[in-house]
């Protein structure tokens, strides 16, 4: 199969990304976060196909993009929590998972078999304007290899799947760089599933309400096991003086061959991770090493991917 890319701006990049959906294939979209690869969330045959081009884990369950909060709840139950967090956060890098809806027509492998289900509205216009169009939502994980790096940029995506899906819809550079939060909705309980540029601090803030850590000992999913985002060269973190051999990324004023933030600015080097490991992955001989990154606000979600990236392989 030939991959085709083009720009968002393209005349008939909205059309011809939703004929390919409509007929059941898999299309490349941008996201504030990062690119997702995209399926008509009610077409059975192509939620399987996203499985098979990735290479994930059947119970490894899917999350739906959906155009606003009208077309969310078609598929799930939005209690008044609920509501004011897609209210101050959508459209935005905020991913809910809610009890799903009885008889929502989802094909149950979206959600991997499980009553819930992640809505999330990503910010990029032409997603949503494609999502508006096909009137459907559509199940959309990272547009990578499963266990590999996360995509930033459409060329990350190519480099993963080409010649396995028909379009990439190009939309530059993702804004924030690493994956929406991720918060449990089950009444009044609210729990952090994937921490994200969008802090536990905020989401408090907006509800009124204490956000609890998942409890570790249960895996509801398995995107939350450790190992998940291996480059092929060894991690080494909080690294605080480069050794020889070692490919050293830095931030702040610890300068390496690359810096994730010279300023220091967390956002700055959210938006830069998975990129700068890319690159320090084609490049390095020995292990990458990278510098402290400190535990507070988006630094959290960047701690995160980084201990997934340095973890043991499974
Ligand atoms: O920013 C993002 O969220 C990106 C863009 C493309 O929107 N998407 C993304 O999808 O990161 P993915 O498939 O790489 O990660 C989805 C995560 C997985 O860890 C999965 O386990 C979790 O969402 N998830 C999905 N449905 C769930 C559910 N019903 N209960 C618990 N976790 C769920
Ligand atoms: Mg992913």
């Amino acid at each position: 199969m030939n991959t085709h890319v083009i720009a968002d701006h393209e005349n008939g990049a909205i059309d011809r990304a939703v004929e390919q959906l409509i007929s059941g294939e898999l299309v490349a979209l941008p996201t504030e976060t990062v690119y997702g690869l995209a399926a008509d969330a009610l077409n059975d045959a192509a939620v399987h196909k996203i499985y098979n081009t990735k290479g994930r884990p059947s119970n490894n369950p899917l999350i739906c993009h959906v155009s606003d909060g009208n077309m969310a709840e078609r598929f799930v139950e939005v209690n008044e929590t609920a509501h004011i967090l897609m209210q101050t956060y959508w459209p935005g890098p905020l991913t809910l998972v809610l009890p799903q809806v009885s008889h929502s027509g989802l094909p149950g492998k979206v959600s991997a078999g499980l009553d819930t289900l992640a809505v999330r509205c990503p910010k990029t216009k032409i997603t949503r304007n494609i999502i508006s169009q096909l009137s459907r939502p559509i199940a959309a994980p990272s547009a990578n290899p499963s266990g590999k790096l996360s995509p930033t940029c459409a060329a990350d995506v190519v480099e993963g799947l080409d010649g396995k899906i028909p379009l990439i819809i190009d939309g530059g550079t993702t804004a924030v760089g690493i994956e929406s939060t991720i918060i449990g909705v089950q009444g009044q309980k609210l729990t952090l599933l994937r921490p994200g540029s969008i802090t536990v601090d905020e989401i408090s803030e907006t509800t009124g309400l204490k956000v609890y850590d998942r409890d570790q000992n249960t895996i509801t999913a398995p995107g939350q096991l450790v190992s998940h985002y291996a480059p092929n060269a060894p991690v080494k973190l909080g690294v605080n003086k480069c050794e020889t051999g070692d490919f050293f990324i830095g931030f702040g004023t610890q300068n390496g061959k690359l810096n994730l933030s010279p300023d220091g600015d967390l956002a700055e080097a959210a938006k830069n991770l998975f990129a700068m490991l890319r690159s320090a992955d084609k490049q390095a001989n020995g292990a990458i090493a990278v510098a402290p990154i400190p535990m507070k606000g988006i630094g959290i979600a960047i701690n995160d991917r980084l201990r997934r990236a340095a973890a043991p392989r499974g």
